[in-house]
């Protein structure tokens, strides 16, 4: 395999004119090109906001050797509940933002960007790029015993099919039943993960679930892995929690490995290991991180997305 092959230059991508981009406030995407052949690059990591830390909180567990840069879109989620045509053009503004920081490859956490835009992100990136959805389909197809699968989600990623399509394609004959529950996002970023609200709302989304069946049940969105004690409380101990966080984690480390992408363990250290960006209420951002990531989180920087 050629190796430097997902990195190749593209230099017909730069802008003619890179003062003029300076001027515009545009980012120069030529310094970001630079960068990208290094092995030692950072991963980029997206998700409309917080939810996708349990995707970099796996990352961080399974390959610590790799540096991240984390960008949420805090000021622009729910993605959730957005048309396709916005989250692949919001798609496009995060990778742009990211490759300013060189990153050698990007994951997106989001399962509703996953769901929507990597496909059109992924032809037109010339570094690697995943989602969760396979890892999270692959690994229901492998463990459910009865073939019967039930898959929760926001509306965008129930809506799309795409877990039942891709579950369907590495085990035909799967019955995947999908329920949209739009409600555990806003419970979630209110801290509500123990909460007998939780638990009401809970129970009447998952009724739906518990009649037909299901042995696994996919967690299809970055928040819900926070719910996890209330959710297989719920569902009782015969139904498998599927997390796509640790799949993906191990999705990537092979993904760099198979392109010669993957950190040197002696490369040196150059700044924050772990770096956060938001577009919107950085602070909250911090406090929430820190609570859920093994290490604090120092600081998270608010960027202007829409200028990317
Ligand atoms: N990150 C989203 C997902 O995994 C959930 C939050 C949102 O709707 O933006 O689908």
């Amino acid at each position: 395999m050629d190796r430097q092959s997902p990195c190749a230059q593209r230099t017909d991508l730069l802008p003619k004119d890179q003062g003029l981009a300076d001027a515009l406030g545009i980012p120069d995407r030529k310094a970001s090109l630079a960068g990208i052949q290094s092995r030692n690059a950072p991963v980029g990591v997206f998700d409309s906001g917080v939810g996708g830390l349990t995707v970099a909180r796996e990352i961080m567990r399974q390959i610590p050797e790799e540096r991240i840069i984390y960008f949420g879109d805090t000021a622009r989620l729910p993605y959730g509940s957005k048309s396709k045509d916005t989250i692949v053009r919001y798609s496009r503004q995060v990778i742009r933002f990211l490759k300013t920081k060189n990153v050698k490859a990007i994951v997106i956490a989001c399962n509703t960007a996953s769901s929507y835009a990597l496909e059109t992100v992924q032809a037109e990136s010339d570094i690697p790029l995943i989602g969760v959805i396979n890892a999270g389909a692959r690994t229901a197809a492998s463990v459910t015993r009865n073939g019967r699968i039930g898959v929760i989600g926001t509306e965008g990623t129930i809506g799309s099919g795409i877990y039942t399509e891709v579950i369907r394609k590495l085990r035909p004959g799967t019955e995947v039943i999908g329920k949209a529950c739009p409600l555990f996002v806003p419970l979630v970023e209110e801290g509500l993960l123990h909460d007998s609200v939780t638990d009401e709302i809970a129970s009447r989304y998952l009724s739906e679930l518990k009649g037909k069946y299901i042995d696994t049940l996919v967690l299809g969105c970055t928040h819900y892995p926070l719910l996890r004690s209330t959710l297989g409380r719920l569902m009782g101990e015969h139904v498998t929690l599927v997390n796509p966080a640790y799949e993906t984690a191990l999705e990537l480390r092979k993904l760099l490995q198979d392109h010669g992408l993957d950190r040197e363990r002696d490369a040196v250290e150059d700044g924050e290991k772990y770096q956060f960006f938001v577009s919107d209420l950085a602070e909250k951002f911090t406090d929430f991180a820190t609570a859920i990531l093994p290490n604090e989180v120092r600081e998270t920087k608010k960027i202007d997305i829409e200028n990317y």
